[in-house]
């Protein structure tokens, strides 16, 4: 089958853009089918390092042809940045090669100011968003009343539904914030030109995708976020606000469900969130320290959107069990194992306690609420010693870094088809 789906089974952040960078070498079209700049990729290619908020990894592959899907929030200032910073690194990106869905909305800078002023206000309850204007964007768009990639092509429909927009926001910053806005209509200028010079872009990209899918070429639909932030069967509220998980692929792409052939599960090899909510496995100990790294590297875990510290912990069992049941995930990809080189003992929760029961399940879901009760309960497994980041074959690995991924593989249901052990292309085991 055609269709390969690639998704994240935790707090996003697992490494998606790199595993999608490695399988975009068997396929001719990606995908994005959600989200906005509020997601960070980074990919590493020899001495360069591509961070993509917006473009698919696998634009990075000259043969490939990159779609924004329509369930996708778009930011012409930054899409335009993101065109310019790939074509200083060699990478062409033309008509013929990045294709935006006519119907994808877009965020304004207004959204950005509406998302940083609702987040603050919220207080001790904030939700840590990436302050990208991807909640706002998609309110207007359930309300009726958003701009879409389309009226880019209309420059006075564009102009007036950008200056009722401008005066809405302004109207809500004024009487529910005390904030204004400084320099509108340079904003406005800026905005504009930018959004107009994306014309080129915009066409049916639901028809291309089928039409691809149709002539039996490989199509890879690239996933943003995580599962667990996903807006109905993420931590919410602490969730990012669009569908994030595999059943997001074929309205934010407009494809049926038929040609789907594997459902790859990005999965870090330990527990990673930005942002508030729940986090049964998260350590604030020295292991913490350890597993998040100084910062000094690219792969330390930061936020590469925002820059904030991730929060860390034990992999988290009974969630990444939830993700494969909510995606129908086929095989994972685990990655960065190499970074638990060197533990004396790995933890990895298989349960929850609660109120003096254990179980092996989400006992009331995933609320929010709930979850503050849910006590992880950890199995403890060998660690190893050594670096593993030049092994190429699954016999080469220390045999307690095989028996975690074998006790990740059990705990989960669904075999690991593919490790990474660093942030290079080759770094990476294949499994049979
Ligand atoms: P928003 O998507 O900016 O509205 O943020 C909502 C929540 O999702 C916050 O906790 C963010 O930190 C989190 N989030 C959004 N995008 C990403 C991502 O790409 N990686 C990890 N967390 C994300």
């Amino acid at each position: 089958m055609p269709l390969t789906i690639v998704i994240g089974t935790q707090w996003g952040d697992e490494g998606k853009g790199r595993i999608v960078d490695v399988l975009s070498a068997e396929a001719q079209l990606i995908a994005r089918y959600s989200g906005g700049d509020n997601a960070g990729h980074t990919v590493t290619v020899g001495k360069d390092i591509f961070k993509l908020h917006q473009i698919p990894s696998g634009i990075i592959h000259a043969h490939t042809v990159s779609v924004l899907g329509n369930g996708m929030v778009i930011n012409p200032n930054t899409l335009t940045a993101e065109i310019e910073l790939l074509s200083q690194k060699g990478i062409l990106v033309s008509p013929q090669r990045l294709a935006i869905s006519h119907a994808a909305h877009l965020i304004t800078p207004m959204h950005r100011l509406l998302d940083q002023a609702q987040d603050e206000a919220r207080g001790a309850s904030k939700i840590g968003t990436t302050g990208r204007g991807i909640g706002p964007a998609y309110v207007d768009k359930a309300a009726r009343r958003g701009l879409r990639a389309q009226d880019i092509l209309d420059p006075v429909v564009f102009r007036e539904k950008l200056m009722a927009h401008v005066q809405e926001v302004r109207r809500q910053l004024q009487l529910f914030f005390g904030s204004d806005v400084t320099d509108e209509q340079s904003l406005i200028e800026e905005y504009t030109a930018k959004a107009m010079s994306l014309a080129p872009y915009i066409c049916d990209t639901g028809a291309l995708v089928r039409d691809y899918l149709s002539k039996g070429m490989h199509v890879l639909a690239e996933g943003a976020q995580g599962t667990l932030l996903d807006l109905d069967q993420g931590t919410y509220p602490y969730v990012t606000s669009s569908c994030t998980t595999a059943a997001g692929v074929f309205s934010g792409l407009g494809i049926g469900v038929q040609p789907v052939g594997r459902v790859v599960g990005i999965t870090k090899a330990f527990q990673t969130r930005v942002g508030s909510g729940p986090f049964p496995t998260e350590l604030l100990d020295e292991t913490a320290g350890r597993l998040r790294g100084s910062g000094a590297n690219p792969w330390d875990e930061f936020g590469t959107t925002t820059g904030r510290p991730r929060r860390v912990g034990w992999l988290d069992g009974v969630l990444l069990r939830y993700a494969v049941a909510i995606n129908g995930v086929s095989e994972l990809a685990l990655t960065k194992l190499d970074i638990l080189s060197g533990f004396s003992a790995i933890k990895v929760c298989a349960a929850y306690r609660v109120e003096g029961k254990e179980y092996d399940f989400l006992p009331g879901g995933l609320q929010a609420r709930q979850m503050q009760t849910y006590q992880p309960v950890y199995e403890e497994l060998p660690g190893w010693e050594g670096d593993i980041r030049s092994v190429r074959r699954w016999e080469d690995l220390p045999s307690q870094a095989q028996q975690y991924v074998r006790r990740i593989a059990q705990i989960a249901g669904v075999p690991v088809r593919t490790i990474s052990v660093g942030p290079e292309r080759e770094q990476v085991i294949y499994l049979a």
